[in-house]
Formats: structure tokens, C-alpha cells, sequence
């Protein structure tokens, strides 16, 4: 008996002394999968982070409640990188090195996502950005993945609609030069824009905490634009229509993903001063899909608000994440990466996500137009 007892004191202790060896993310040996999640979850881009981190988590939610992945539960860890330059490389380094996550989902902003790349691409953890659309984004590395459209689409799809929808040959740019996805945005709806026909007779700049726009818009105005295309975040791009009215411009502004927030149109005047304006983004809760329906649905239950692109995107990512862990059948960051790199047919939310070799996915576009205060789908423009 005694015997007995002893032996198995020895044995609990080899397995209590192995569990401690190594860390349950790279053994796959720990009850659950840790992901990590980095989003701007206050600050200046905060509609962003929050909208996405809703869709992550309901993901999230849904597949622990379906019974998890490779019979574990995913663990979401989530770090705020306060939409500030160099918080995003923090966030990423303590959910690889404290929290030893498996894989990395974030961010919106292609400057944040750019700057998490690097440290993830040397440490081998698969990223998976929702929706960032600069180029550069997945260029970092082969561990570095995105569920969304890139801009070379998204601006080529809002040139043709300035040409064929707005009607209009005349344009003036507004970019914030501070903004890779800005800047990169700008100069891709520039090129198909000028090469369709159109012109660009006034380039602005302004940077990322410029309030006052009236020197740059008093200059576009004297070029007598028929539009202005603003590739810019939500809360100045508010600020730009504002501005813009106030200086008499009546002509359409027009913009990219970055207008999506229901902030674009609170504050005084600023449905009407944006009505009659569009942007390109990659999802609408319009859309006529089961799929679709099903989300609003869900979403609408859990957070008492209706979806957007960021969220829907947010969503999505996890179920790429989720895919390719299950055919990986491993949490092992070089499995998965290399799981992800064939993501095929994924029946997300945004539509069917397949990943091309520079690990982009070409999903289509949607056009939203602002008119009497509210988000109105106009159309779905594919790859
Ligand atoms: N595409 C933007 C970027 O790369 C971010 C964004 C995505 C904003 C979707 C709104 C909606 O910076």
C-alpha cells in the first residue's frame, strides 16, 4: 500500500513537471486555443476597434459553442492599442510572449496591422487581418494573411463609379499623408480614374490630427471639382464635408472604407452635410443572403446593434482562423500558416473568402450611399 502510494506521488509529479515544461500553446497540450486579438478599441479610430472586436467575439462565442475546435475551446486575449502609433507592436509582443497565443487577428487600420507584421512574421505566428487593404499589409511575410479586398479593387471600383455613376470627370483628391492606406488608396483611384477618362485637377494633404481643412478645401474649390475623392478615417472625413459646405462646395464627396461609422453622420450637421455622398466598403446589412440575415440576426441579439464591414470582417477572420487550425489538425504556427495559405471556399459573411498566393482574399465590394441620415446600400461590384 505504502509502495503503492509512493509511485504514484512520483508519477503525479513527472506530469504536473511536464505540464510546467512547456507552454500549453505550443505543446497543443493546454485545454484551450489561445488566439490573441489586437484592436483600437479606444481613441480616434474606436468605431473600428469596437465594431471589429464585436465580430471576433461573436465568432468566438459561436464555434466554443458548437464544441470548439480540435475539441478545445478558443481562449480570445484582446488588447487595446489605443488607435496609437507603436501601441499595436506592444500588444502583439505580450500576446506572443506573455499570453503565448497561436495566432494573431487584427487590425483594421493598415498602418496598425503593418506594424504588428513584422514582430509576427519573425516569431512565425500566422496574423490574419479583417480588413486591412493596403497592399504592403501581407507583403511583410508569408505569415501575414487578410480576409478582404485590396485597394488596387477598391480603388478602381470607386473610379468606375465616379465615371459612370456620378458622372463625373473632374476631381479633386484630400489625402492624409500620414496614412499608408490613404496615401496608397489615393494614388490606386487616381490611376484608373486617369486612365478611364478622368482627371485629377487638385491633390490636398492633411495629416492624421488636422482639424481644420479650410486652406486645402479653399484650394480645391477654386479648381471647381465636380466631386472629391477623400480616402480618409471616418471622424476627419466629418469634419472635411463639414468644412466643405461651410465654404460653399456643393459637389459629392466619395471615399473608401474608411468613412464606415455610424459617427461619419452624428454631430451637428453632419448627415446633411454628407448626404448625397458614397463610400466603398465590403459588407452592408442590406444584403439580401441567408447568410447575411442570419448575422444581423445574431449580432443584433448579442450587442443590440446592427453589423458593419469591420464587424463583419472581425467575424470572418475568425472563421479563417478556425479552418485552417481544423485542416492544419495543429496549433502550431507554421501548420496553420501553411493551412491558411489554402483557404478555399470559406463561407464567411463578407461572401466566399479564397486566398490568392500573396495571401489576399478578392471579395466584393459594396457601395453605400448617405441619404436623410442613414447608410443605403446601392450595389455589389465583384472582382
Ligand atoms: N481598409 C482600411 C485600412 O486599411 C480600414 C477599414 C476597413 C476601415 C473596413 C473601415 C472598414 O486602413
Amino acid at each position: 500500500m505504502k509502495i503503492w502510494h509512493g509511485q504514484f506521488l512520483v508519477a503525479a509529479a513527472a506530469v504536473l513537471w511536464l505540464a510546467g515544461c512547456k507552454p500549453s500553446s505550443e505543446s497543443g497540450g493546454g485545454d484551450t486555443i489561445k488566439v490573441g486579438e489586437f484592436a483600437s478599441l479606444t481613441g480616434s479610430e474606436a468605431a473600428f476597434g469596437r465594431s471589429s472586436d464585436n465580430g471576433t467575439k461573436l465568432a468566438v462565442e459561436q464555434v466554443n459553442a458548437a464544441g470548439g475546435v480540435l475539441g478545445k475551446k478558443l481562449e480570445l486575449h484582446t488588447e487595446d492599442d489605443q488607435s496609437k502609433d507603436g501601441e499595436s507592436a506592444t500588444a502583439v509582443k505580450k500576446l506572443i510572449s506573455r499570453d503565448r497565443v497561436v495566432a494573431i487577428l487584427g487590425e483594421v487600420a493598415s498602418t496598425r496591422s503593418l506594424e504588428a507584421a513584422s514582430i509576427c512574421q519573425e516569431f512565425k505566428i500566422p496574423q490574419i487581418s479583417p480588413s486591412s487593404t493596403n497592399p504592403k499589409v501581407t507583403q511583410i511575410g508569408d505569415y501575414i494573411f487578410r480576409v478582404c479586398f485590396i485597394d488596387p479593387f477598391q480603388g478602381t471600383v470607386m473610379a468606375n463609379f465616379a465615371l459612370k455613376t456620378l458622372n463625373v470627370k473632374r476631381v479633386a483628391l484630400m489625402t492624409d499623408v500620414g496614412s499608408t492606406y490613404s496615401v496608397g488608396l489615393a494614388d490606386f483611384f487616381k490611376k484608373a480614374f486617369t486612365a478611364g477618362s478622368g482627371e485629377i485637377i487638385a491633390e490636398q494633404k492633411f495629416t492624421k490630427d488636422d482639424k481644420d481643412f479650410r486652406a486645402q478645401l479653399t484650394a480645391i474649390k477654386a479648381e471647381n471639382p465636380e466631386a472629391i475623392f477623400v480616402p480618409g478615417y471616418y471622424g476627419q472625413v466629418t469634419l472635411i464635408a463639414l468644412q466643405a459646405r461651410e465654404l460653399g462646395i456643393a459637389v459629392p464627396l466619395f471615399g473608401g472604407d474608411g468613412w464606415e461609422a455610424p459617427e461619419l453622420i452624428q454631430g451637428p450637421g453632419a448627415a446633411q452635410a454628407l448626404d448625397g455622398c458614397y463610400f466603398s466598403t465590403h459588407f452592408s446589412p442590406d444584403q439580401d443572403t441567408p447568410k447575411v440575415k442570419q448575422f444581423v440576426a445574431d449580432y443584433q441579439k448579442e450587442f443590440g446593434a446592427t453589423p458593419d464591414a469591420m464587424a463583419a470582417l472581425g467575424y470572418d477572420s475568425v472563421l479563417a482562423l478556425v479552418d485552417a487550425i481544423k485542416r492544419a489538425n495543429s496549433t502550431d504556427g507554421p501548420q496553420i500558416r501553411d493551412a491558411l495559405a489554402t483557404l478555399k471556399d470559406l463561407d464567411g459573411v463578407t461572401g466566399k473568402t479564397t486566398l490568392d498566393a500573396n495571401r489576399d482574399a478578392q471579395n466584393p465590394a459594396v457601395i453605400i450611399g448617405i441619404k436623410d441620415g442613414k447608410f443605403v446600400y446601392k450595389e455589389t461590384v465583384n472582382p
